[in-house]
């Protein structure tokens, strides 16, 4: 079975990849390498660098094979980039995801697996977040995934297809097989960034607020392992494919850990290593993102294999030993 992948030399594109391999499935990416990396792509896919507003060439690529699902990872997904350069996050994330979708229908393509994410939410008063929660982004980035979510279930209530929108908590780790992980020349991530402390690269971890009101003052996550996130993917295509039917799910393990518990939890794994700082609010930040993980649980058979915040970290620290001793970036 053929899958089309857009953004698979990104970070959790390239992760689907690795799981969508190991199922089975044939895979061709399609990723302009903006911001991804080729060496991410794993070897036994067929890959076509191009923008997704590259009709022609999409349209090439399906007289060519016949792909039986879309899952569409490209896309742009910094918060402050965002603000201030609207424009480019509403051109790439809505227009040309649009025309992206537009192309796959018109060429027959019957399931779209997209890629959402708890941005869409905003800054909920809510211990934890269900699907049905009001939308209320607070940046341009949260704003582009929403109006593309509404583009998709327009289109298929006109079309034939279904879709699931995956809205992704924060996603943090590496392939435990360190085939994937993330590269970021300039990275935001608290995870990434705390994992860069721990092998000396970094000096020191800043915590962004200490007035928050939480049980210690600091902003709670719900950090997901990204092989937990690509098995997602694998169990929504075969929901897709069975069920045929559209969904909105989020996608977390539902507990949640504060900026300090995650950074206290890092210095346990590596003995104290990481020197923490306190600073000011980052502008845009949610109070807590939490998912209420029912309808997740109720609609795939997903069992995650790595929720637990140490192993999320070490496999995250790995990862970041690897680039360093190997000079990736
Ligand atoms: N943080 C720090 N210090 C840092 C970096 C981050 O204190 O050096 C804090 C942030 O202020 C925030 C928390 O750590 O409270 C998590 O920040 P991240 O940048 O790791 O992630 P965000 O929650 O800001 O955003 C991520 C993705 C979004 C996604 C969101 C969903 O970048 O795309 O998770 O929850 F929408």
């Amino acid at each position: 079975m053929n899958i089309l992948v857009t953004g698979g030399a990104g970070y959790i594109g390239s992760h689907v990849c690795l799981s969508l391999l190991d199922a089975g499935y044939n895979i061709t990416v399609i990723d302009d390498l903006s911001s991804g990396q080729k060496k991410l792509i794993p070897d036994k896919v067929e890959f076509i660098q191009a923008n997704i507003n590259d009709t022609n060439k999409l349209n090439k690529l399906f007289q060519k094979k016949s792909f039986n699902t879309l899952m569409h990872f490209a896309g742009f997904v910094q918060v402050e980039e965002s603000v201030k350069f609207p424009e480019k996050y509403f051109n790439n994330n809505t227009k040309n995801a649009t025309i992206l979708f537009e192309t796959c229908i018109n060429n027959g393509l019957k399931n779209i697996i997209f890629s959402s994410t708890a941005a869409v939410y905003g800054n909920p008063n809510k211990e934890l977040i269900h699907e049905g929660a009001t939308l209320n982004p607070l940046n341009p980035y949260g704003e582009s995934k929403v109006q593309t979510e509404n583009k998709l279930i327009k289109m298929q209530k006109n079309n034939n297809f279904n879709y699931i929108i995956l809205r992704y908590f924060n996603v943090a780790g590496a392939d435990p097989k360190l085939r994937s992980g993330l590269i970021s020349k300039k990275p935001t991530h608290l995870i990434k960034i705390a994992s860069q402390a721990a092998i000396g690269k970094l000096n020191s971890v800043t915590i962004f607020g200490n007035d928050y009101n939480t049980h210690d003052g600091t902003a709670i996550r719900d950090y997901i392992h990204v092989s937990d996130l690509a098995d997602i993917h694998v169990k929504s295509l075969e929901y897709i494919l069975e069920k045929k039917q559209s969904k909105i799910l989020n996608c977390g393990y539902g507990k949640g850990y504060s900026v300090k518990e995650v950074l206290d939890t890092l210095n346990r794994v590596c003995n104290n290593k990481i020197y923490i700082k306190y600073g000011n609010r980052r502008s845009g930040d949610a109070v807590s993102l939490v998912s209420n993980t029912n309808q997740l649980m109720k609609t795939i058979s997903w069992t995650p294999k790595y929720n637990d915040l140490e192993t999320i970290l070490k496999t995250s620290i790995k990862w970041e030993n690897k680039i360093q001793n190997e000079k990736i970036l």
